[in-house]
């Protein structure tokens, strides 16, 4: 089965800070790293790296072909990336000595991908497929309508939160995944408990303290705990974390088996300074164990 990913290609620019910078504040950074992110590449590499097939749709400019050849290079499937004339996505990384982070994002073409190239894309799947979503494109709601109607598993990650995005997207939706302080914007945007949101499965991170799974169908609502770990930089645990869980459910996992999965993944993923670039493959993932 195939993972279709409409997501975003960010050239990820990373700089380790001492601390988060304030309002006014001039901060001279220790090192900086330039590499391939965007949530949506994030999850597309995890997934790949799990060993699922993953066809990303997005876009990219002129100067993001580099992106779009490491993707393949990352075994990615990149039919679906188009090369616009517009400059590729990208992102400026603060990653303080607690390995928290603070994100400015410009879109750049990961806000032109075309409907009809969406269309296109989707129709060279089946029934059973997965389609996945982050809000940093345009689109959402077009594919998760049109991955709906095709039979696909429609899955949401509520990241970065917006509550009309997840609005727009919550008719079609099988699968949310989104974090503590998402889900308390979700509940009190919808005025309705998370566990209320008429969506098949759902899935609660909460970061050092594990993940909550709730399953409409069974009333399962269930908490995982997490691997203990010295944190390094966060950024894109959670990406990683869905890459991991869609390409198990992919596989045939169940859904415990995949959120114990993932959550090894993004505990490792945390130990790592970087994003895509470093997301650990599944033979990795299944040798460690934390602290
Ligand atoms: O979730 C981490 C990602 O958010 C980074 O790779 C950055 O590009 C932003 O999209």
């Amino acid at each position: 089965m195939t993972i279709f990913n409409l997501g975003s290609i960010n050239a990820d620019h990373v700089y380790r800070v001492p601390h988060l910078p304030g309002a006014g504040e001039t901060l001279a950074a220790r090192s900086m790293q330039t590499g391939l992110g965007g949530k949506g590449a994030n999850m597309s590499v995890a997934a790949a790296r799990a060993g699922s097939h993953v066809a990303h749709i997005g876009a990219v400019g002129k100067d993001g072909l580099w992106a779009r050849d490491r993707l393949m290079e990352y075994g990615v499937d990149t039919r679906h990336i188009a090369q616009l004339d517009v400059p590729t996505g990208h992102a400026i990384i603060n990653v303080d000595d607690a390995g928290e982070n603070a994100i400015t994002l410009l879109s750049g073409a990961n806000q032109e991908i075309s409907e009809d190239a969406i269309g296109q894309a989707l129709s060279a799947g089946q029934t059973g497929d997965i389609l996945v979503m982050q809000n940093e494109t345009n689109a959402q709601s077009a594919a998760a309508k049109a991955g709906s109607k095709l039979g696909f598993r429609v899955c949401y990650a509520a990241a970065p939160f917006d509550a009309d995005a997840v609005k727009a997207v919550l008719p079609f939706l099988d699968f949310l995944i989104l974090n503590e302080v998402e889900a308390q914007q979700l509940e009190a945007a919808l005025g309705r408990q998370i566990e209320d949101m008429d969506v098949a499965d759902i899935i609660v991170t909460l970061g050092s303290k594990g993940a909550r799974w709730i399953n409409a169908a069974s009333g399962t609502d269930q908490h995982f705990e997490a691997l203990k770990v010295t944190p390094v930089d966060t950024t894109g645990a959670g990406d990683t974390f869905t890459g991991y869980v869609l390409s198990a459910l992919d596989r045939g996992l169940s859904m415990g088996q995949a959120i114990s999965l993932a959550m090894r993944a993004a505990a490792l993923m945390v130990t790592r300074m970087g994003t895509a670039d470093v997301i650990p493959d599944l033979k990795e993932v299944e040798a460690f164990s934390g602290l």
